[in-house]
């Protein structure tokens, strides 16, 4: 099979596209390739001025790019709440919402709302942000969802009873491991949904494997990375796969092709045997329902 790269993504004129975190790394990436191909793009970012240099960087390289910043800070449900309010009204129809944002192994915090800061950052916003847009992609005809995973999900073990560390000691891979693996049970379930009212969305996941970027602040990781790591550009293709490709099924997993898919072209992966477990997807989407207080109307 042929490598999958940006020139497998065909025009986007018309087409409208949120990437949350796309002020930097892969959504960043993710938002030039989108951009350069004509889609309007809506760079979802935390900070004013981190979102016009991306912005003006990308228009730089692509004048012709049809580009806005909004304000999205994920990790606060009022602010995830005004975006999609604002969106909603500004705007008849969403063709790609990409959940890119994210943070990793901060010491133990919590969000605005209460939630361990990784699961209320990777996870908990985003499953927000999704219901709040999804009358949008409902009616917008070949929409997609992506939900930006990682490997490092197969260390994740969600211990329902306690997402926010409160009765245990804060173990920080562990949480991010929980917050990777709660992207994927998102996935799976709001797929199975869809698939049962027999909507035309389709949601996707993708892992960029072990990518240069912001994400890593350690000094050792930062070490680690800039040995191993594969470049922003690349590490934004399975996301772009998942986004794009016209053979993608809903629920199907993207991830770089590479040994123990750390680098490489993205092709279609599978997560661990967890990731699948149907019972604990069913209860955290009740729980993150109960917890948002943001219902999915499907
Ligand atoms: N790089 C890798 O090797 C790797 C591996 C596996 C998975 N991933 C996943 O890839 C995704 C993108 O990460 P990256 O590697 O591109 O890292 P990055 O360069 O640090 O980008 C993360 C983006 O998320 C934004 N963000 C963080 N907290 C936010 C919040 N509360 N509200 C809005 N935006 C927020 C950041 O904004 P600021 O600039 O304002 O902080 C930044 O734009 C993440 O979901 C990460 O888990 C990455």
């Amino acid at each position: 099979m042929s490598k999958w790269t940006t020139n497998n993504i065909p025009d986007q004129s018309g087409r409208v596209v949120i990437i949350t975190g796309s002020n930097s790394g892969i959504g960043f990436e993710a938002a030039k390739a989108l951009a350069e191909k004509n889609a309007e793009v809506i760079l979802a970012v935390r900070n004013q001025a981190k979102g016009d240099t991306a912005l003006t960087q990308i228009l730089a390289e692509f004048p012709q790019a049809k580009l806005s910043v909004r304000i999205l800070d994920i990790a606060n449900l009022a602010s995830v709440k005004n975006f999609a309010d604002q969106f909603n009204t500004d705007y008849k129809q969403l063709d790609l919402l990409i959940n890119n944002a994210g943070i990793m192994v901060p010491p133990y915090g919590k969000t605005i709302d209460g939630f361990e800061s990784q699961l209320g950052t990777n996870h908990m916003g985003h499953f927000a942000l999704t219901a709040q847009l999804y009358s949008l992609l409902k009616s917008t005809p070949d929409s997609r969802i992506v939900n930006v995973s990682s490997n490092a999900h197969k260390m994740g073990r969600l211990n329902l009873d306690d997402l926010a560390w409160e009765t245990r000691n804060y173990i920080a891979w562990r949480a991010y491991g929980d917050s990777k693996i709660a992207n994927l049970y998102f996935t799976y379930e709001l797929s199975r949904k869809i698939k049962s009212a027999k909507q035309s969305v389709m949601v996707t996941a993708a892992h960029p494997g072990l990518t240069a970027s912001n994400l890593a602040k350690g000094a050792m990781i930062r070490f680690f990375n800039a040995i191993f790591a594969q470049s922003g550009p690349m590490g934004a293709l399975p996301t772009l796969m998942a986004a794009i490709e016209p053979s993608a099924k809903t629920g199907d997993y993207f991830g770089p092709s590479g040994m123990s898919e750390w680098r490489g072209y993205p092709k279609r992966v599978f997560s661990n045997k967890l990731s699948h477990d149907d019972d604990i997807a069913a209860k955290l989407w009740t729980i993150s329902e109960e917890l948002t207080g943001v219902k999915f109307q499907i």
